[in-house]
């Protein structure tokens, strides 16, 4: 982990309201475990001024400007426009100065046995996945993405996924893109088909609860990334917390959202607890 100043290398809008930006972080790409997440400030700006948690979308190098430099190092968020925060961002352009923490939290396990891996992913939910599949990729698993949105605008990046060899799925609840309906029913046949998967998710709590649900149904191993109010990122201000299974009054159980996940394995979690949070932390929702 580190903090450090640094530059916008880009800041495109792929989507309406979604945007990927791309920094410059020199000696920090290859510390990056899917699942991980940063700390993203803008610099010498007027409030908010608190950093925001964003998942990493890829890392990669670029080619120097100059013969004899060392190739340049960066890594890319995908993110949606929802309030004045992710506004301000979406406003910056290449060249503009801003601080990072990270890389942050724990990632998602690759080392799960069987070959089939399913990655299902609402709407921004996508953006720890790349990186996931391509390691998974590596290790010879074969990996499908099913990835559900509102409408079309919520459908990014699937053609990176196709590109690194995983099979996708796409449902809109609109039925504007891929087959009509929510993605969780295309988890529901493919878990039928493929009963030793493993599943990873990431996406809104609803989906979150849907998605444990059918796969403690079909007893699969299910990886979640959860989404969280963030102040610090570091296990210092208490204002990530959820409950852990068998949590009680008398045996309590706190996890960290920023520490102890912020991927966590399903029997980690209390899922009761999980259904009064709608899964988007106020720093999302700004
Ligand atoms: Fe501060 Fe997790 S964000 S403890």
């Amino acid at each position: 982990m580190k903090n450090f100043k640094t530059i916008i290398l880009s800041n495109q809008e792929i989507s309406p309201g979604y945007f990927r930006m791309r920094i410059l972080v020199p000696g920090i790409s290859q510390q990056v475990r899917p699942g991980q997440f940063l700390m993203f400030r803008v610099q010498l700006s007027l409030p908010p001024l608190l950093r925001r948690p964003f998942g990493i979308f890829q890392t990669g190098f670029l080619e120097p400007d100059c013969d004899g430099l060392p190739p340049k190092e960066f890594l890319e968020m995908v993110y949606k426009v929802v309030g004045s925060g992710t506004k301000m961002m979406s406003e910056l352009h290449g060249g503009d100065r801003v601080e990072i923490l990270g890389p942050l939290g724990r990632g998602f396990d690759t080392d799960v046995p069987g070959q089939e891996k399913i990655l299902i992913g609402g709407g921004i939910g996508l953006v720890p996945l790349y990186l996931l599949a391509d390691e998974l990729l590596q290790k010879n698993h074969h990996v499908r993405l099913l990835m559900g949105g509102r409408t079309r605008q919520d459908i990014i990046a699937v053609t990176e996924f196709e590109r690194l060899g995983v099979e996708t799925y796409v449902s809109t609840e609109d039925g504007s893109l891929g087959e009509e309906g929510l993605i969780t029913q295309v988890l529901e046949r493919k878990l039928t088909k493929f009963p030793d998967a493993a599943v990873y998710a990431c996406g809104p709590m609803p989906m979150l609860e849907a998605v444990q649900r059918i796969c403690a149904g079909h007893k699969v191993p299910l990886q979640v990334s959860l989404e969280a109010l963030m102040a610090c990122g570091v296990g210092a201000c208490l204002g990530c917390v959820v409950k852990g299974a068998g949590h009680s009054e008398a045996t309590p159980s706190y996890l960290c959202t920023c520490k102890a996940g912020p991927v966590f394995k399903a029997e980690q979690l209390d899922w009761q607890q999980m259904q009064q949070s709608d899964g988007y932390c106020e720093g999302c929702k700004s």
